[in-house]
């Protein structure tokens, strides 16, 4: 009995120890309150590669964070109220800054419905964060993302720091439904089904690569309804959930697993590749000057941006359609900045 105890407690102040001294990373989440911000903050509490939690939110973030904090898990968790001094505290030192803050839609609304509101809950958070930390990688989750990324672009570079490797869109969630749809269909086990989608982060701009798929055979009818589902998939949550928000649990796993595959690549994994929506040199030709593609990543971001690879003229015609909204999307962001700065 003695010693099995004494076995348990070295292990825990070895693993303590380790997790401290190989990963200090510090992270933060602006909107850490929401539907998205309380289960994501939650699965960073779990992760070793995070020493400290900063949890910031116009309401409730001292509250989560106290909660949060009773996790037995070796990091520090603080909560912070609003206020411009609160938010450059949250976000000083951050490896990664997460903004899931802003509205979700509602049975009806298109993610664009929501630019009104959002546009400037993001402009503002960037520009607390772009002076407070310009070098933390910045992770947006809230939409329409196709706006919200560019708006961030262009606060950074107001203040002269903006740096095209550190602003990250986070479309992982995409990918987390097509794997699942797919396994859905063929009855497999969705881990081995990797599923390359690229694009944007709304209806059309959506673009599932299924030629690249364990599946290519998926055609006709049952691919334009597989498609159909991952471009849509937000709509059948939001509809589910009949009014009270969108996609909150399964898109706290995906933004999770982004902020961790950076931690990796920022400790030095090599190979560490996700979907993200980035400043991309892919379809700038069209003037299109962000996209969403598969990106590896290093210590200081996006290390390289894949091409989207073959594709077949079916999945030609996805991202033709795809440009020709990303652009006016993107626009939008660009604009809004400039008209109010
Ligand atoms: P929510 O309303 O539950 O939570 C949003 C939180 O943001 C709230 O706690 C609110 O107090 C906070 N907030 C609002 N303004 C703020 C500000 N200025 N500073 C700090 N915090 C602020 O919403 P949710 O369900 O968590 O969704 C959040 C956003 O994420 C929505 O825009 C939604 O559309 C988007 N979303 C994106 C994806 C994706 O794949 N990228 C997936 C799901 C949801
Ligand atoms: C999603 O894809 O679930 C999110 O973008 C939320 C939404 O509005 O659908």
């Amino acid at each position: 009995m003695f010693s099995v105890r004494r076995a348990a407690v070295s292990f825990t102040q070895k693993r303590a120890f380790s997790a401290s001294a190989a990963n200090p990373y510090k992270v933060a989440v602006l909107g850490a309150s929401g539907g998205i911000g309380q289960p994501l903050s939650l699965l960073l509490k779990l992760s070793p590669k995070v020493t400290e939690l900063a949890l910031y939110d116009v309401r409730g973030a001292p509250g989560v964070a106290a909660d949060i904090s009773h996790v037995n898990t070796n990091s520090v968790v603080k909560g912070y109220t609003p206020a411009p001094a609160n938010l450059a505290e949250a976000v000083k030192g951050a490896e990664i800054v997460l903004i899931p803050a802003g509205v979700p839609r509602k049975p009806g609304m298109s993610r664009d419905d929501l630019f009104n509101t959002n546009a400037s809950i993001v402009r503002d958070l960037a520009d607390g964060v772009a002076q407070a930390n310009p070098n933390a990688k910045l992770l947006i989750i809230a939409n329409p993302v196709n706006s919200t990324v560019p708006i961030c672009a262009e606060v950074y570079k107001l203040r002269n720091v903006y740096n095209p490797k550190t602003l990250f869109g986070v479309t992982t969630l995409d990918v987390v439904r097509a794997s699942r749809f797919i396994s859905e269909l063929k009855n497999t086990n969705p881990a081995n089904e990797k599923v390359t989608v690229v694009g944007g982060h709304s209806g059309v701009t959506i673009v599932p690569l299924l030629s690249q798929s364990n599946h290519p055979d998926i055609t006709g009818e049952q691919r334009d309804a597989l498609v159909h589902r991952i471009q849509f998939g937000g709509d059948e949550v939001v509809q589910a959930k009949d009014g009270a928000g969108s996609a909150t649990l399964s898109m706290a796993l995906a933004g999770y697993r982004m902020a961790e595959s950076l931690l990796r690549a920022k400790a030095g994994e090599s190979g560490v590749v996700e979907p993200t929506f980035v400043d991309s040199p892919l379809f700038k030709d069209a003037g299109v000057e962000f996209f969403a593609s598969n990106v590896e990543l290093g210590p200081d971001g996006v290390k390289k941006v894949h091409g989207v690879g073959d594709i077949d003229s079916y999945e030609k015609g996805l991202i033709d359609a795809c440009l020709a909204d990303l652009k006016k999307n993107i626009e939008k962001g660009v604009q809004f900045v400039k008209s109010n700065p």
